[in-house]
């Protein structure tokens, strides 16, 4: 009779022990899923955005490979300043058919703050410990030590394909005009 009921305890313990540990695969295997990116986003690996969609001066903070990227469209009249008093800076931004943008990765390259743009002063400001940046992400006032990063990009017509190193991205990058991300 003592041997039955040990049988059966033994029984139940490796029941209980298989059912946990089937439990315990799934749930894992639900974390996983939760954390993979989509499959289409880990095929792709990039985001086109549509530059025809912005309008001049008003910030859109979009996504690609989950990290913020800032598009702002300049004004003809804002390029015409850069171009009198910071040609420099001017090449930092990116034209897409007649229009000129500002696109870069939204995290200060102090510490990966999130700088806010001032519409009133036309430029970005980090609020963490005061870093600036002129109206096309270049650094102004320390401690950044260089302007907002600009993700790898392809003009493609009227779109602009993010993650895809096309030959005005290559040239950035020669020129020191931004970091690879
Ligand atoms: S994180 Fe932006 S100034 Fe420090």
């Amino acid at each position: 009779m003592a041997t039955n009921n040990k049988g059966r305890r033994d029984f139940m313990g490796m029941a209980l022990g298989g059912f946990t540990a089937l439990g315990g695969i799934g749930a894992l295997y639900a974390m996983k899923r939760t954390w993979d990116p989509l499959p289409s986003v880990k095929a792709a690996g990039f985001t086109t955005l549509n530059m025809k969609d912005y309008k001049e001066g008003e910030l859109v903070t979009e996504k690609w490979r989950g990290k913020p990227i800032f598009v702002l469209k300049q004004s003809a009249d804002t390029v015409a300043k850069l171009a009198k008093e910071k040609p420099d800076d001017l090449k930092r931004l990116i034209k897409v058919g007649d229009g000129h943008y500002t696109v870069c990765v939204g995290l200060c390259t102090h510490l990966g703050c999130i700088p806010g743009f001032r519409p009133e002063t036309n430029d970005f400001l980090c609020a963490c410990h005061g870093g600036m940046y002129d109206v096309t992400a270049e650094v102004t006032k320390a401690p950044p030590p260089r302007g907002l990063d600009i993700p790898p990009f392809k003009i493609d017509g009227d779109k602009l394909v993010l993650g895809e190193e096309g030959p005005e991205y290559k040239k950035m990058l020669e020129d020191g005009i931004t970091m690879p991300v």
